[in-house]
């Protein structure tokens, strides 16, 4: 009887994550040399601003095309809200934008022509389309625009235009391939800021591809870095910095009063894991295999000495992203 029930119920499609790849892998070229997506395991959270990184070449493009049904894999699976990459194309189109690298509209059209355009192809009311087309174009900033050409639109004029044109069908996952890629830097910031307002008021899940740790870090919940095909890396930039922790040790500069420098520096030498030190200047510059700080502060202070500088000299993100892949 309950047995029934239930198999009646209409049971929503509940998916924890918005985008999940298993062991997604794409080959190209003659005998399949070239490893472009090499063994992906993703899980991009609903909700979240997820960061894909990684130099020229190393599988992003690739990858977003297999998740939004441009490309077939070549092995692995793959789920974008809820639907599979391969079987169920049709729904990911409905559910998903796209701002792809390079965007493409027609030039000899306005912005309003071509936001009617894809509206179209989405079905979407004469009625609602006409307004979300003016909402849109407001949004991205591109309001006095409206009636102008795409043609004539500078690079940053399009990737915002490129952001509106994803946003037409109100999708729940958008995918940005390199969206600042190209744009001057207050552009680039507007489009940032755009991104992060989007997930923000409509809590959309945004997946957007880099070749700047910088740039993701200012607007990504976690980041998956990726090299070669395959991925190295996943988290916020506070767990990137901790593999690499882990991997190298930490740096820490104190400044100590009420003992002299030298009688602090014999006290954090006996701290297990601290394994070098040196005083330059006032500064005692110590090194240790992983976290240490209240070990070290605790010996300073046993010592009676008083810690009035403690501060962990972090890695540059530039130089995290480079340790990472030269990691792997
Ligand atoms: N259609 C294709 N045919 C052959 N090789 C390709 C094709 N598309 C991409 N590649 C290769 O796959 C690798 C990954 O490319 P891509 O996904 O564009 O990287 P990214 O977007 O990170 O710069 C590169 O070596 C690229 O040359
Ligand atoms: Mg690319």
């Amino acid at each position: 009887m309950s047995m029934e029930l239930e198999q009646n119920e209409v049971v929503p499609k509940v998916d924890e994550f918005a985008i999940e790849t298993i062991r997604l892998s794409k080959v190209f070229g003659k005998e399949n040399k070239i490893h472009a997506v090499d063994n992906l395991n993703l899980q991009v959270r609903k909700g979240e601003v997820f960061g894909f990184v990684g130099p020229n070449g190393a599988g992003k493009t690739t990858t977003m095309k297999m998740l939004i049904g441009l490309l077939e894999p070549s092995e692995g699976s793959g789920k974008v809200a809820g639907y599979d990459i391969v079987r169920e194309v049709i729904n990911i189109r409905e559910t998903t934008g796209v701002l792809p690298e390079p965007a493409g509209f027609y030039d000899n059209l306005t912005a309003r022509q071509n936001l009617r355009f894809y509206a179209k192809l989405y079905d979407i009311e004469p009625e609602v389309r006409e307004q979300r087309i003016v909402n849109l174009l407001e949004t991205v900033g591109l309001t006095r625009a409206i009636d102008q050409k795409t043609g004539g639109f500078s690079t940053g004029m399009r990737k915002r235009f490129g952001l509106a044109q994803a946003l037409i069908n109100e999708p729940s996952v958008l995918f940005l391939d390199e969206p600042t890629s190209g744009i001057d830097p207050v552009g680039a910031q507007m489009m940032r800021d755009l991104i992060k307002d989007l997930n923000r008021s409509k809590g959309v899940t945004v997946f957007l591809s880099s070749h700047s740790m910088e740039e993701v870090e200012e607007i990504c919940d976690r980041i998956a870095i990726i090299a070669r095909g395959k991925l190295l890396a996943v988290g916020s930039v506070e767990d990137l910095r901790d593999i690499i922790r882990a991997k190298e040790g930490v740096n820490y500069l104190l400044e100590v009063q009420d003992i002299p420098l030298s009688e602090a520096a014999e006290a954090v030498k006996t701290v297990e894991g601290v394994t070098a030190l040196e005083i330059q200047d006032e500064t005692l510059h110590v090194h240790a295999k992983t976290k240490l700080r209240t070990e070290i502060a605790k010996a300073v202070r046993k010592a009676g000495g008083t810690v009035s500088m403690f501060e962990e000299e972090e890695m540059n993100l530039k130089k995290l992203f480079l340790k990472i892949i030269e990691g792997a």
